[in-house]
Order: structure tokens, then sequence, then C-alpha cells
């Protein structure tokens, strides 16, 4: 039997009500492949303010570098949402990512067929849509100094700074390019090179890395443009990589071509060891919902979904990872929807409803 560690973070708002079933369902990954889940659990985000009076302690950063991979839930919510607060729940994710170095976000955006008349755009636009959108996730806009506020006698002032190396672009682009290997074999980069000094290197190094993969083809695509394509002719896309900032907000602009933001896992991750895993973070793209918190209206495939990329990509279970995707797929092939996802013929579900039908398709 195998043992895995596995820190769970489940935050705020409905970060523990979907992350209750991503464990429900790893229990029957457990019974059914003979594995053994260690689960420790952390404190983070809103809950770690109130309790500790900051989003992400010491501690925590330690217990998911004892980790083989962190699961998190969600962080934030309007009692913590004053903008002249010191802190936010938000240094939680941020915290994290940064301090374990999780430089690469995948986050995939797949069409179920039977879902495909849940998004609002077409079905003859959206059918054969499957990409994986890498954000780069530990610099650009969100990390880059100077970033404060001061006043002066103008007034206000602010300053974000969008600043990469070359290495940090290198070593995410070397990640989509390996990524579409297996995959379609193209890569789209997306920037704006026709107005910022760091879009017109990201440029340069994308070029330079594509020449080690002659097998992909290599596109370049500005922001504005992207944005309009994604709703346009999403199924061109394979292999998406971009900037921190790009990739936050295409990658929500993404997520509504799957339906809903319910259904989009994400993983993040660093450095890799030879066999391909490292440590990672794993965590649904949506927030903390805290207009449904108990109201068992959740949806949880996205944190169950992530789970399942967890398993594959920290804990090297390929097989237990796809079980759990096939079981989701038949969970939605059989008509169960959360609110989130219904429409006519639906099945209702609720949130541990949700996790059960996939538990129990995993047949353990
Ligand atoms: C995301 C979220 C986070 C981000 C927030 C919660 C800080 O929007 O993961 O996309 O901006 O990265
Ligand atoms: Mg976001």
């Amino acid at each position: 039997m195998s043992t895995f560690r596995i820190l769970l973070t489940p935050g705020d708002g409905i970060g523990p009500e979907v992350i209750e079933e991503a464990v429900k369902v790893l229990g029957a990954v457990e019974k059914r492949f003979g594995h053994e889940f260690r689960y420790e659990e952390e404190t983070i985000g809103g809950a770690a303010i109130d309790r500790y009076g900051v989003a992400l302690r010491p501690e925590t950063v330690a217990a998911a570098r004892q980790s083989q991979a962190v699961l998190f839930g969600a962080v934030g919510g309007p009692k913590w949402d004053d903008p002249r607060a010191a802190v936010r729940p938000e240094d939680a994710i941020l915290g994290l990512r940064k301090q374990l170095g999780l430089f690469a976000n995948l986050r995939p955006v797949r069409v179920h067929p039977a879902m495909i008349d849940q998004s609002t755009l077409k079905s003859g636009v959206l059918g054969g849509t499957d990409m994986v959108v890498i954000r780069e996730l530990t610099g650009g806009l969100y990390f880059g100094k100077p970033k404060r506020r001061w006043e002066n006698a103008s007034g206000r002032q602010a300053v974000d700074t969008l600043r990469y190396s070359e290495k940090e672009v290198a070593r995410v682009m070397h990640v989509a390019f390996q990524l579409a290997r297996g995959r379609r074999k193209k890569v789209t980069s997306v920037d704006k090179a026709n107005v910022l000094r760091t879009g017109q290197m990201w440029r340069e190094v994308a070029i330079e890395v594509g020449r080690q993969y002659p097998d992909i083809e290599l596109e370049h695509i500005l922001v504005d443009a992207c944005a309009m394509y994604l709703i346009r002719r999403p199924a061109s896309f394979d292999v998406i990589v971009t900037e921190n900032m790009f990739g936050d907000i295409l990658t929500d602009e993404a997520a509504m071509l799957a339906g809903s933001m319910g259904m989009m896992p994400s993983a993040s991750l660093g450095r890799r060891r030879k066999d391909g895993t490292g440590i990672g973070l794993y965590e649904p793209i949506h927030g903390s919902a805290p207009d449904i918190v108990g109201q068992r209206k959740a949806n949880p495939l996205a944190t169950i979904l992530s789970a399942a990329m967890m398993l594959r990509l920290s804990l090297g279970l390929e097989a237990e990872a796809a079980a759990i995707e096939a079981a989701v797929d038949a969970v939605i092939r059989d008509g169960y929807r959360t609110p989130d996802i219904e429409g006519p013929g639906a099945r209702p579900a609720d949130t541990a409803k949700m996790g059960s039908l996939v538990a129990e398709r995993l047949g353990a």
C-alpha cells in the first residue's frame, strides 16, 4: 500500500463544502486502488485572519513543504473586503504560490458534450473546444516591485510593476511546449508586444524556447485579440501561455466556455523531479461564493477534478486520476446537475449528492 501526504486548506465560504466532497471521492480512490492518503489541515484566508491575524501562517507554508500536494478550497468574503485592510484573505493563495515557487498555473478548459447548451455561446462555436491555459503565476503585475500607494501634493498615487526576467518567461514556456507535445502540438503565446516592453521580451523568449521544440507550432496573439478569439473560435486553441494578470482575466473568460466556473479545476506547479512529479497546489478556479454558503448549492466538480489533477501531476497516479475524470463524465452524462449548471431535463443534485455520485461511480 502506498501512502501519500496531502495538505488540505479549505479556507472560506464554500471552500470547506467542496473540499469535503473531494475528500469523499479520494476515499473511494483509496478503497479501489489500495492507497492511503494522509491529510493534514490548515486554516487559511479570512478564517485565519480571524483566528491568527494573518491569512497565511509560516506554519502553513512549512506544512505544505512537508506534503506532496496542497488541495485548496477558496478564500475571501465580504467580511474581509475592506480595501484599506492591512491583511487580506487573498494573501493566503498569493503567498502559497510564491513561497512554494509554483510558477506555472494550468487551467484546462473542456466543453463536455452533454453541457454544450449550458454555455452562453452557440454550440456551433464551442464544438471541439479543448485547451489548457498556462498562466505564469509568481511574477508579472501581481508581484513586481515597486508596488505601493502614497500621497503627495497632487493627491493619492499608486503603482504596480509589470516586470519579468527572461528566466521566468523561459521556464513557463518550457512547461507549455512540453504539455503541447502530449496534445495537439500547438502553443499560443499571448502578450502585449505592441505596447509593453515586457511583452516584447516575452515574445522573443517564446521564439527562442520554441526553437528547441521544432515539432510544436508556435503562434503569437496580442492579449486583446486573444480575448476576442476565445469566444469567436475557441476550438482553435490547444495550449495558451501568458503573463500572470492576462492569465487571470482570460481564464475567467475561458471558464464561461465550459458553462460554469464550478467545472474548472487548476493545478499550480513548480520545478519537477525527473519522473515529472513535484509539489503542486490544486484548486478550483472559482472563489468562495459567499452568496451560496451553507445552502448545499456549490458545485464540487471543479475541486474533484482538481484532486484528479493532483493525483496525476503530484502523486504520479495516472490511472486513478483518469478514473475520477471518467466518473465525473459519467455523472454529467447521466444528467445530474448542481444549480450553477442546471438546464431543461436536469436531475437536480446538491453538493453532497454530487460528491457521492462521483464516489459511487468509482465503484469502491
Ligand atoms: C485566481 C483568483 C486569484 C488571483 C485571487 C483570489 C487572488 O482570481 O486564482 O484566478 O487573482 O490569482
Ligand atoms: Mg482569477
